[in-house]
């Protein structure tokens, strides 16, 4: 297993290279088992609920995206929790001196696709007003131990017109793409599927 800096390089080779990184083992399993405890805590406590598509005025639609959400706060973290947003704050970092990405935010929801659940093909960029902030880099991390490719639930990621990379949503690896460039789309799985989504913001489209 590569140390976290070892990642960390070929996370931004790879992302300006091609504008994508797949990274394995992003967090030790026993975090990552932690997390998915925590995401199955939220889901069986009813403490989930069911993603919007789109702009938050569009309503709930299970066919075009059939998971349920938990925003998690800085201000409320427990160890596992953490040690995520740690790394994910390095990995800001990196964006940052490496790459110039400027960004400042990172938002961040636990996700839990149940049995056949899907997201239609989307881009996660949709256009912010003035103020408000724009979704740069989009990060997803797989929490799904003993996934099968017969289970189903790959991220499609459309490289560009004609092709597409099937990505399975293991436990502890990370996708990260730009935002506004890859389209995507969650297959259906035969099992439950969860993850932690994020977004790597920048502040503004300000007028200057
Ligand atoms: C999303 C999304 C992909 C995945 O939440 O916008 O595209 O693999 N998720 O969970
Ligand atoms: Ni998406």
């Amino acid at each position: 297993m590569l140390n976290f800096n070892a990642q960390l390089a070929n996370i931004i080779d790879d992302l300006s290279e091609n504008g994508y990184a797949v990274c394995e083992n992003f967090l030790p399993a026993t975090t990552i088992k932690a997390l998915a405890d925590n995401a199955q805590d939220y889901y069986l406590n009813n403490k989930m609920s069911a993603a919007k598509t789109g702009k938050n005025t569009l309503a709930h639609n299970a066919n075009i995206r059939g998971d349920c959400i938990y925003w998690l706060s800085e201000d409320d973290l427990n160890p596992d929790t953490k040690a995520y947003f740690d790394q994910m704050h390095a990995l800001k970092q990196a964006l940052n001196t490496q790459l110039l990405m400027n960004v400042h935010a990172f938002e961040t929801h636990f996700a839990v696709y149940p049995v056949n659940g899907l997201y239609q093909k989307h881009l996660d960029q949709f256009n912010a007003g003035v103020g408000l902030q724009s979704r740069q880099l989009s990060s997803i991390l797989y929490l799904n131990a003993d996934w099968k490719a017969s289970n189903g639930g790959a991220l499609r990621l459309y490289l560009n017109a004609d092709s597409s990379i099937d990505v399975l949503p293991n436990a502890g690896r990370l996708v990260l793409f730009l935002s506004n460039t890859f389209w995507h789309e969650v297959l259906p799985a035969n099992r439950e599927r969860i993850s932690l989504t994020g977004w790597f913001k920048t502040r503004s489209n300000q007028l200057l």
